[in-house]
């Protein structure tokens, strides 16, 4: 066992080991990281580095490259990516999803087979899905609807968070205020932590998804958000995710992007119909 770092230097990325981090998060995930977002990387790889009692960014980098290395990606990957986010986060989204997009699906669901299917496909700790599944709950479905979400993510940590649908009550403060009732909120064991309520909870499904590698659904889903995340990426993986997008929406089913990812160039599946509101043609 080895003692932690303590010295300045031990912390230091070189640049063969950022390359390395790099590549990894390119080809396992699809994340780009540029070279000067080195001393943010260098900080995340500090939370494996106390985990696993290692005493150097260099003894990491050792680790990642001998035969043991893909045993740490999962960790690896989960400190690199980053899980920003809010409840009712570009609230117009939410505001579209309610007075629009839920009802007009409810009556297509109604006339056909009864089942709405919506994804949340970078979910991080779950405020999106949880926002959704408040929106859900407050326009009403007919009970006769088999109505599931499906909330995926590549990090496996903010997955177990979401799952247990565990906020500080400083994060359920910052959501609007005309919106938080929504959440219905349930008291935990603990004073400063509350939980989003039964009600909405039994709507989703948790699961881990790398939007880069197979997806295992086969759809076709009503609504999609896709929001915040492609901003990793680079163009041929963001065109190739709306591509699949495409095939796993129906017909006039809903994509909300996140507010600065529009597609561009415009895409022949989707027409824009709100500000990164798209509608599958
Ligand atoms: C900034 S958060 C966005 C959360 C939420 N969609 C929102 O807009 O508030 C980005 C999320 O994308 C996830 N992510 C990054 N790369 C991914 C990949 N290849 N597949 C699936 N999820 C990924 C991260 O783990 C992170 O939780």
């Amino acid at each position: 066992m080895h003692g932690l770092a303590t010295d300045d230097s031990d912390y230091a990325l070189s640049d063969r080991d950022f390359e390395l981090i790099a590549g990894i998060a390119r080809d396992q995930a699809g994340i780009v990281i540029r070279a000067h977002k080195s001393a943010m990387i260098r900080g995340r790889l500090m939370r494996r580095l106390r985990a696993l009692q290692l005493r150097s960014v260099a003894e990491y980098c050792e680790l990642l490259r001998s035969p043991d290395g893909g045993r740490e990606l999962p960790s690896l990957l989960n400190v690199l990516t980053t899980n920003h986010t809010a409840f009712f986060r570009e609230r117009h989204h939410l505001d579209h999803l309610r007075s629009d997009a839920l009802p007009e699906t409810y009556s297509r669901a109604l006339k056909h087979n009864s089942r709405v299917r919506i994804w949340s496909s970078a979910s991080s700790t779950g405020e999106e899905p949880y926002s959704i599944a408040a929106m859900v709950h407050a326009s009403q479905p007919p009970k006769s609807l088999d109505l599931r979400i499906l909330a995926t993510d590549i990090d496996t940590d903010v997955l177990d968070r979401a799952e247990r649908a565990e906020y500080s009550r400083e994060v359920v403060e910052r959501a609007p205020a005309d919106l938080k009732p929504l959440l219905q909120i349930e008291p935990t064991g603990s004073s400063d932590m509350v939980r989003v309520g039964a009600a909405l909870r039994r709507h989703l499904t948790f699961r881990q998804l790398n939007l880069v590698q197979e997806w295992p659904m086969r759809g076709p889903f009503d609504i999609m958000f896709c929001r915040n995340v492609m901003i990793y990426f680079d163009g041929p993986t963001k065109k190739s995710i709306v591509d699949r997008g495409a095939d796993l929406l129906r017909p006039g089913g809903w994509l909300y992007l996140g507010h600065s990812e529009s597609l561009s160039p415009p895409h022949p599946a989707f027409e824009l119909i709100g500000r990164t509101i798209y509608r599958r043609r």
